[in-house]
């Protein structure tokens, strides 16, 4: 570099030496670095030592493309263009932003140089930032759905003794970061019961972050839990977006439908239960993360692994402490507190008392409940707006389950292709969701029925709806 190409005045600096230009270079705040044609580092000023914590002796003579091969300064030496912009320093750890040039003795380039600064807290603050913003995306989300869901186990209705036991130890695991596997059929309390241990454990503060495996696109499952660097694909949202498992950090993450995920997806999420770290998509950096995993399915893992659709590796990963949630149809104690629960608060809802006839109290004791709590709340919810009285009967229920108990509908069973009796049913059930839509307003049921006054009230009275 020649000070007669620059503006330097000589009346200010009389004498435009090698001391004095070293003395600038050093107390700038930023690093300065320069290599030679092979890339030896042949200056580093004072900064370097103190904003990378390595001192200067120890990187002098070194070569920068065995310290740091992928540096953008040696790239500047490969292509002759100057650069701008943010670097990662693989070798130290840290992102920097700052900009390389290369360094010409006539055509020839003899070197380049680096200036730049550490922004790696910046960096750090930016994902802090983005995860906080990510979560309270996610969580405005969610907020309406979990709103219902009992927060502890204190909340957790059921007194049947192996509920209770699976409770116990459910409490027990929640306050360790132990990895759990909740198992159970369809809606029999999975997600209720991973949220309690989320909120009994000392990450509770701390956001669950929900992946439903089962309904996350194949193509999409990776960036979801991973996240992606900016214009890692078409269509990406600018500056990126963190995945699940981010969002997770220093909390819960809670893998839902985990026996629904491909092959190639359990195959990558071994790795991040094994490791706690990945690359978002699109990016080298590998991100680390602290998180506590829950899982839950309603496949039977074990035969699933048999059959070869599910990583055994992945099953003991996951399988550390199982915690199997009964079926309401085998703990039938709880079926009447479960219900007298939910019509409370349905009661609330449509603004007077509920209560439940004997006859139908027998009838959801004795039904199948494959649809589990949730079918028993959907169908009290349903027989709630159904009834206009206090007193639920089986007739307010959805005609599509009261087949399996009531004894009005075992004739179906008897004559399954009876046009009469099957038309009845369905005649019924129209009438009742007539009523139900106009808020038990006759009149406009009977006019949405298209249906005269005599034939509605001879169908009320020969399907025992009150009248
Ligand atoms: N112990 C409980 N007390 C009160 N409500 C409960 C209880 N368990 C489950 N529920 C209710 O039952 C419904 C189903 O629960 P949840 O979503 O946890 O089931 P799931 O096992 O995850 O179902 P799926 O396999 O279909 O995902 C929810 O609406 C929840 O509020
Ligand atoms: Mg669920």
């Amino acid at each position: 570099m020649s000070a007669g190409a620059h503006a330097v005045t000589t009346s200010i600096i009389p004498q435009w030496n090698r001391e004095l230009l070293f003395e600038i270079l050093d107390n700038i705040h930023d690093v300065v670095l320069v290599i030679d044609s092979d890339t030896t580092i042949v200056y580093a000023n004072d900064a370097y030592a103190r904003i990378l914590g390595v001192p200067v002796a120890k990187v002098l003579g070194r070569r920068l493309d065995i310290i740091e091969p992928n540096s953008a300064t040696i790239n500047v030496l490969r292509t002759g263009k100057g650069s701008r912009g943010g670097d990662y320093l693989d070798s130290l750890k840290i992102d920097v932003v700052g900009s390389s040039f290369p360094l010409y003795n006539g055509k020839n380039i003899i070197g380049a140089v680096s200036i730049f600064k550490n922004i790696t807290e910046v960096v750090e603050l930016n994902r802090e930032l983005q995860q906080t913003k990510g979560v309270a995306d996610y969580l405005k989300e969610q907020l309406e759905q979990w709103q219902n869901l009992p927060k502890s186990f204190k909340e957790y209705v059921g007194q049947n003794s192996r509920l209770k036991e699976t409770l116990v130890l459910a409490a027990k695991v929640a306050r360790t970061d132990s990895t759990v596997l909740i198992l159970g059929e369809s809606g029999v309390g999975k997600e209720v019961l991973a949220r309690a241990v989320h909120n009994c454990s000392r990450r509770k503060d701390k956001p669950m972050i929900k992946v439903n495996c089962a309904a996350i696109p194949e193509d999409l499952i990776e960036s979801e839990l991973f996240g992606y660097e900016d214009g890692a694909f078409t269509g990406a949202k600018k500056g990126g977006k963190l995945g699940r498992f981010e969002l997770a950090h220093s909390g819960t993450i809670f893998l839902d439908e985990i026996g629904d995920m491909s092959l190639t997806m359990q195959a990558k999420l071994l790795r991040v239960l094994q490791e706690k770290e990945f690359e978002r998509v699109g990016g080298t950096k590998t991100v680390k993360v602290n998180i506590r995993v829950i899982a839950a399915t309603n496949r039977d893992l074990v035969s699933m692994i048999e059959k070869g659709s599910f990583r055994r590796d992945l099953y003991y990963r996951l399988n550390i402490v199982p915690l199997n949630l009964t079926p309401l149809r085998e703990r039938k104690d709880d079926i009447l507190e479960l219900s007298k629960t939910f019509l409370r608060k349905f009661s609330q809802e449509v603004g007077h008392e509920l209560i439940l006839s004997p006859h139908v109290v027998r009838f959801l004791q004795a039904y199948d409940w494959p649809g589990n709590i949730r079918e028993l709340q959907s169908v009290l919810e349903h027989a709630s707006i159904v009834c206009s009285g206090i007193s639920i009967e089986i007739h307010h229920f959805p005609a599509h389950i009261i087949p399996a108990a009531d004894d009005d509908n075992s004739r179906i069973k008897e004559k399954p292709y009876d046009v009469k009796e099957i038309v009845g049913r369905m005649e019924k059930e129209l009438i009742l969701s007539a009523l139900a839509s106009y808020n038990n307003n006759r009149t406009q049921a009977m006019k949405a029925l298209g249906i005269s006054r005599r034939a509605f009230y001879d169908k009320l009275r020969r399907y025992g709806i009150e009248e």
